[in-house]
């Protein structure tokens, strides 16, 4: 029999090969023709071990092996199958081949659910195309409604719906499912950074996930000629966001706490390099601990904004995503552990600087997580990286742990 580390990496692999941006790292936004190729695997993988195969209006995808109790609720096991640009091949992708290797070992060994297990295989939770994050479990939750979901657009104007269509996605179909139909959520992630490797440790079980706030920021000032246009008569958006991007680093410093503030996304807009830039949109992204700390940063990032309006220069900006620092369920972080004990595999407690899925459904379900080391702490960049080893044992936790919530015989 195949071993199941060779199982994961073979389909993390496989996975791996529908990327955008191929010898330089996994690039695979939502609805694009590489989501397509994943979802094809993803759903095959499912049929082939059997599990009744479904997809919702959001495009989430869902493999069911039936319980034999009528109408319980389901015990979820999954993660997200998009990625950031150029990132690595385990962030979500981990999580839903975990998914599909602990269906696999029920079916092997032919273990009778009461309760339905569900491996959830999840869309846009990076919000690398439509921005925020968290898209698909939001949508299932209701936290992100019809219209909302509608209006969001990527970069080129597309619309959800319009991209959903593209690649044969149904966006009619119903999207929010209710709590009473989820027993519990469990989710399988790379640490994305050091703490465990350097702990040496295989196994982090997560207490609590950072709260997190999305902004988009639009600054419009007026475009004109770089070569006719005096200095001292522009209205450059760009350097007005650069005096505004240099200045966060030190919000987040001040606030202490751990707490980080980033901009990964710019666009420029019209991006000619002898054309005074018309528009500038970045994104703000701002994480803590504690919400108190999310807040002031919010308050203080819009009090900056506010202060560079005038002077012929326009901002607005839009909260794309705001979620409270969330606790994983007591009493799934203690099956979590009672597991790994019993299978004998070193673990620790840790908290997650990463947004997750998790954190969406822990208002609605038993929520919780295992970590595997992350070489050299890193992620979101295409040397991540993370042992099979570590995978197959938190993959053992999870199978112990969905045995037990399954009510299995
Ligand atoms: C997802 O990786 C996030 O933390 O934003
Ligand atoms: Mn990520
Ligand atoms: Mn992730």
């Amino acid at each position: 029999m195949e071993s199941l580390e060779k199982s994961i990496e073979k389909h993390i692999e496989a996975l791996n090969e529908f990327t955008a941006t191929p010898n330089n790292g996994t690039t695979r936004l939502t609805y694009s023709k590489e989501d397509l190729q994943a979802r094809n695997y993803i759903k095959e993988q499912m049929k082939e071990l059997g599990l009744e195969v479904r997809e919702d209006g959001l495009g989430n995808i869902f493999g069911k092996l039936e319980g034999s109790l009528p109408d319980a609720p389901s015990v979820l096991v999954g993660s997200h199958f998009d990625s950031v640009p150029n990132g690595g091949a385990y962030d979500g992708p981990a999580g839903v081949v975990a998914g599909l290797e602990v269906a696999s070992l029920f079916v092997k060994n032919g273990l009778k659910p009461q309760y339905p297990l569900e491996v959830f295989a999840l869309v846009e939770e990076e919000g690398s195309r439509f921005g925020g994050g968290l898209m698909g479990s939001r949508g299932i939750v209701g936290m992100l409604n019809e219209k909302d979901f509608k209006e969001l657009k990527d970069k080129d104007g597309i619309s959800t719906e319009e991209a959903m269509k593209q690649i044969g996605l149904d966006p009619t179909l119903p999207k929010q499912r209710k709590p009473e139909t989820m027993k519990a959520y469990l989710e399988l992630h790379i640490e994305q950074g050091p703490i465990l490797e350097e702990k040496n440790i295989p196994i982090g079980v997560v207490d609590a996930i950072v709260g997190l706030a999305q902004l988009e920021v639009t600054i419009e000032g007026q475009a004109g000629h770089a070569g006719t246009t005096p200095m001292d008569r522009r209205s450059d958006s760009l350097v007005t966001a650069a005096q505004i991007i240099a200045k966060l680093p030190e919000l987040a410093i001040q606030e202490g706490n751990g707490s980080v503030i980033t901009t990964g996304r710019l666009n420029v807009f019209p991006n000619g390099a002898n054309v005074i830039p018309q528009k500038t949109v970045f994104s703000v992204d701002i994480r803590s601990g504690k919400e108190e700390n999310v807040q002031s940063m919010i308050k203080k990032t819009k009090d900056l904004i506010h202060s560079y309006n005038g002077n012929g220069i326009r901002i607005s900006y839009e909260e794309q995503l705001y979620i409270q620092p969330k606790a994983m369920n007591p009493e799934v972080v203690s099956l979590l552990k009672e597991q790994s004990a019993e299978l004998d595999i070193p673990y620790c407690s840790i908290n997650s600087g990463a947004g997750h899925d998790a954190m969406v459904f822990s208002d609605y379900t038993a929520a919780g997580m295992v970590f595997v080391p992350s070489k050299n702490g890193l992620s979101h960049c295409p040397e991540e990286w993370s042992d099979a080893r570590d995978l197959a044992k938190a993959v053992q936790i999870l199978y112990g742990a969905a045995k037990i919530l399954t009510e299995a015989e």
